[in-house]
């Protein structure tokens, strides 16, 4: 090949991210990124791309030089207004409201809280398996992982349980209307709508006369005087439906996928030891992430590379390509749940460990870090160990399967299969 070959081969066109090809397959671009184009310039989509491992790190790191805030900094920014969940802590760089907003929440998803949940997440698990166990066949994905977390949610938020199928149906619209426009768009608003006019009564309930669930901690949470609104607290409980529902739901599909189809011979270890659920979680996690991508705003002119991003320009880090950049891991495009250069355990916000390995990226690092990141790696390892548990001799039910895909990477799409179809044995 000649040296212009070489060079064209390596070459980006910015158009390839919006292809069918990278919504399936975006590891290939990833690798022509990271190897050749490690801060790119997508003028195309005015906006600078970063894809190596240390490079996001450091972007997490540095929420002062790369702000998550979705506003002009100069202009007028009503939150809420161009967001399907209404005002939310996406929506927020760091700063005194982002805190607030985090400290709401605190503690509500991790340590004692979550403990004493654990119980109502395996009576959740146990429900949707006895909705199937006697059938000898299951779509995980519709009858399983579509259904649990959401309904962990609800519980949390402590909605009446009869109202739970009400709340699975908006939150199937709401996130169908998340990036695709359109008539999904429309339908997701209403959807969202009708859920605020149904929790609006209840948070007014929770005001008079708190509990001890989530919705009621919302509503109370008192930082020095200062409340959330009616808004904010709505706006709070639209998101747990994507943050927290949507992305724990494909975690458990995908992690189930890759148990099936990439690598059935880990699963025998896997049947063997239920313990390493929390190995499958996390090469997962590193593998092929449920979020691929996130956004920032430079705040100042930075240097990288060659490269000179000026101040508040667009960047995407792809947190996909960071996970798999060879740099950073031996055999990055193996899924293996016994690799030993990585960091197994849970996560932690500032992403060093002391066992010296890199964790994943995929809950994000630093200021914005996850927050639900135990509850989710608790609900998905619970769920699957209770499944794999309760079937006997459960194998995919076809050979071939299409893989995972998203809808859109850059729309903030979350990667999953679309279908999983199991067999098992009944007596
Ligand atoms: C496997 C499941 C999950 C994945 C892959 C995931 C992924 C992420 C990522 C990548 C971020 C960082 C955003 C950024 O840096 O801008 C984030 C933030 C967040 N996540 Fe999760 N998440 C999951 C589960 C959950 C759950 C279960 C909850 C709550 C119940 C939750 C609540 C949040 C919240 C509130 C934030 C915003 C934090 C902030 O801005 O300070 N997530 N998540």
């Amino acid at each position: 090949m000649s040296a212009m070959e070489e060079m064209l081969k390596n070459e980006i066109d910015p158009r390839e991210f919006d292809g069918p090809e990278f919504q399936k397959n975006p590891f290939p671009l990833y690798e022509r990124l990271r190897d050749h184009h490690p801060v790119f310039h997508d003028r195309f989509h005015n906006r600078w791309v970063i894809s190596r491992y240390w490079d996001i790190d450091a972007v997490f790191q540095d929420s002062e030089a790369y702000t998550r805030g979705v506003y002009d900094p100069d202009g007028d920014y009503e939150f809420g207004k161009r967001h399907i969940f209404g005002p939310n802590i996406l929506e927020y760089g760091v700063g005194e409201q982002h805190r607030f907003m985090r400290n709401v929440v605190a503690g509500q998803f991790v340590g004692r809280k979550l403990d004493a949940f654990l119980p109502f997440i395996d009576l959740i698990a146990n429900e949707l398996i006895d909705g199937f166990k006697e059938k000898g066949e299951v779509e995980l994905v519709s009858e399983f992982s579509n259904q649990f977390p959401i309904r962990v949610i609800s519980n949390m938020l402590g909605l009446p349980r009869e109202d739970e199928d009400m709340f699975v149906g908006w939150y199937k619209a709401l996130i169908a209307g998340l990036g695709f426009g359109g008539e999904y768009m429309v339908r997701g608003i209403e959807a969202r709508n009708e859920m605020w006019d149904y929790i609006e009564p209840l948070i007014i309930a929770r005001e008079k006369n708190p509990t001890d669930d989530l919705l009621s901690a919302l509503v109370n949470a008192d930082l020095q005087g200062k409340r959330q609104s009616m808004d904010e607290i709505k706006g709070f409980v639209a998101l747990l439906l994507a943050a927290g529902g949507d992305t724990t739901d494909k975690a458990i599909s995908n992690m189930w996928y890759h148990m099936m189809y990439t690598r059935p011979d880990q699963f025998a270890d896997v049947k063997a030891d239920p313990e390493l659920w929390t190995n499958v979680f996390t090469e997962m996690m590193r593998f092929d992430p449920v979020v691929h991508a996130q956004f920032r705003r430079t705040t100042k002119e930075i240097k990288l590379y060659d490269e000179i991003i000026p101040e508040r320009d667009g960047i995407i880090i792809y947190l996909g390509a960071g996970n798999r950049d060879e740099r950073t891991f031996k055999n990055p495009d193996t899924f293996d749940i016994h690799r030993d250069d990585l960091h197994m355990g849970r996560e932690n916000r500032s992403g060093r460990y002391k066992d010296g390995k890199p964790g994943h990226l995929g809950f994000g690092i630093g200021q914005h870090f996850c927050m639900g990141y135990a509850m989710a790696r608790q609900e998905a390892v619970i769920g699957s160990s209770l499944l794999a548990g309760a079937l006997k001799n459960f194998r995919p039910k076809f050979k071939e399967h299409e893989g995972i895909s998203s809808p859109s990477i850059d729309s903030g799409g979350f990667r999953s299969p679309k279908e999983l179809w199991m067999e098992f044995d009944v007596d």
